[in-house]
């Protein structure tokens, strides 16, 4: 027996928003300022050779709460949104919580993930400045299948950079991005500064999302005409931005059906499917409106910078050539254990998010990789969705929070982010069920080695 409440509530095209919220207009303290090696605070002007010039606009702007989404991309939003809220009924049963679990599923499109979100806009942006060329990296294939589908549809060439070990991992990825006319190179490559150097520091690189974004930026900015610019997936306060869609689109279905979320769950990667998610719910907390809302970010503890990292500007690149943010970090020269799968393995953190957490808004929690598989085995089982291997973190944080409920007696709305499919990590899913996966936690050694890599800034840190 369900409740009145259906499997599934999808909101109309109509209802798809109009406009991004920027949840940095209604933070008490905004986060801090992106800086130049030098300490000085980033300008337009400095980001200019490397990013969309609508795109700065969005990234420096704390102040402007409503961003309209442009048409165009509206329009391309139609084809897989608005996405549905679903009420995980069978998950329920199966826990015998009393909680009430919704998960807002992003992976009903080709990329199979949220990513497109951000892809379309940026894409959009690039190609409407007249530019050419945009460049990228990725980690688990998710971001660069997203731009190589958003490319296509503006009609750009883009250069994707995918970290060694998940270009050796999933073919079947490349694959899909090279069908959409993208070019993708494993990183570290030969064929950059950056990637050279990489190398010959450490010729046995398996990558990291830190490499391939230096090698991505030096792509864009070698681009003759100056028509190339470089784009993100994550972390930046615009892809935050655009992913509040998710958000919106969740309160306003829960709002049809009669619900508030008491616990919001996003997994975190550089966090931008969380800081979207979060967004309108945050507002609600920061606002006063709603101040018991939790919000939890779950990241691997395998990477843990939200959990073990420190609150620093860092480089967002390993090759150090990128602007510095103000974020949780593990320092740019950690990389992460090849024996972890999937995403989930940047350095370091939104600066939304990092802020969130530092002022005590947020909480944080780092969970093993077995115990996420077998999180995500189960809702396999229960939902029929294979989740990607980075939103059954945040699965598995809803079961143990679902699970205190039955404890509690207490009927708690939890909202997690199911942000994508597992389709292209049969690999990881593979090893998991053959016994074979390990849970590698780095030993506070470790995480020294990296922290020694954050930079001292005269004046600042
Ligand atoms: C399916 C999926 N979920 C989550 C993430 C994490 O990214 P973010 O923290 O930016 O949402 C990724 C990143 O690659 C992803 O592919």
């Amino acid at each position: 027996m369900t409740g009145t409440t259906p499997y599934r509530t999808y909101l109309s095209e109509q209802q798809i928003p109009t406009a991004w919220y920027n949840l940095r207009a209604d933070m008490p303290e905004k986060p801090e300022p992106m800086r130049l090696p030098n300490g000085a605070v980033a300008t337009h002007t400095d980001l200019t050779p490397v990013f969309a010039d609508a795109l700065i606009d969005q990234e420096l702007d704390d102040d402007t709460a409503y961003f309209e989404i442009p048409e165009p991309v509206r329009e391309m939003y139609k084809v897989y949104r608005p996405s549905p809220l679903c009420r995980a009924y069978n998950l329920e049963r199966a826990l015998g919580t009393p909680a009430h679990i919704y998960y807002k599923f992003e992976g009903n499109n080709t990329s199979g993930s949220h990513k497109l979100n951000s892809a379309l806009a940026q894409a959009y942006y690039a190609a409407a400045q007249g530019l050419t060329n945009i460049t990228t990296e990725t980690g688990a294939g998710q971001w660069g299948t997203a731009l190589a589908e958003a490319a296509a549809h503006y009609g750009l060439d883009l250069d994707v950079f995918m970290v060694k070990c998940s270009y050796e991992q999933k073919p079947f990825r490349r694959n899909i991005m090279e069908t959409f006319g993208a070019t993708v190179t494993p990183s570290p490559s030969t064929t950059t500064e950056a990637g050279r150097k990489i190398l010959a520091a450490h010729p046995d690189s398996s990558g990291s999302l830190g490499t391939a974004i230096s090698e991505a930026v030096e792509r864009a900015l070698h681009v003759p005409e100056n028509r190339g610019r470089y784009q993100l997936g994550s972390v930046l306060n615009q892809v935050v931005l655009h992913q509040s869609v998710i958000g919106l689109e969740s309160y306003e279905a829960l709002r049809v059906i009669g619900e508030y979320p008491d616990i919001v769950i996003g997994c975190a990667g550089g966090g931008s499917n969380l800081g979207g998610l979060i967004a309108p719910f945050m507002r609600d907390k920061l606002c006063g409106e709603r101040p018991d809302t939790r919000f939890i970010a779950v990241e691997p503890a395998s990477c843990p910078s939200l959990t073990r990292g420190r609150y620093a500007y860092d480089f967002a690149d390993t090759g150090q050539t990128c602007p510095l943010c103000k974020m949780y970090t593990l320092g740019n020269g950690f990389i992460p254990s090849s024996d972890h799968a999937g995403g989930l393995r940047y350095h370091g953190m939104s600066p939304i998010v990092s802020k969130l957490k530092h002022d005590g808004y947020l909480e944080a929690v780092a969970v093993r990789q077995t115990d996420v598989f077998e999180a995500g085995e189960k809702f396999a089982k229960l939902e029929t969705i294979l989740p990607a291997p980075e939103s059954s973190h945040a699965i598995l944080a809803a079961i143990r929070e679902a699970e205190k409920c039955r404890e509690t007696g207490e009927a708690k709305t939890i909202l997690f982010g199911l942000t994508g499919t597992g389709y292209f990590d049969m690999v990881a899913y593979d090893k998991y069920n053959r016994g074979e996966m390990s849970d590698h936690v780095p030993s506070d050694e470790e995480l020294e080695a990296g922290f020694a890599t954050i930079p001292s800034i005269p004046g600042v840190q």
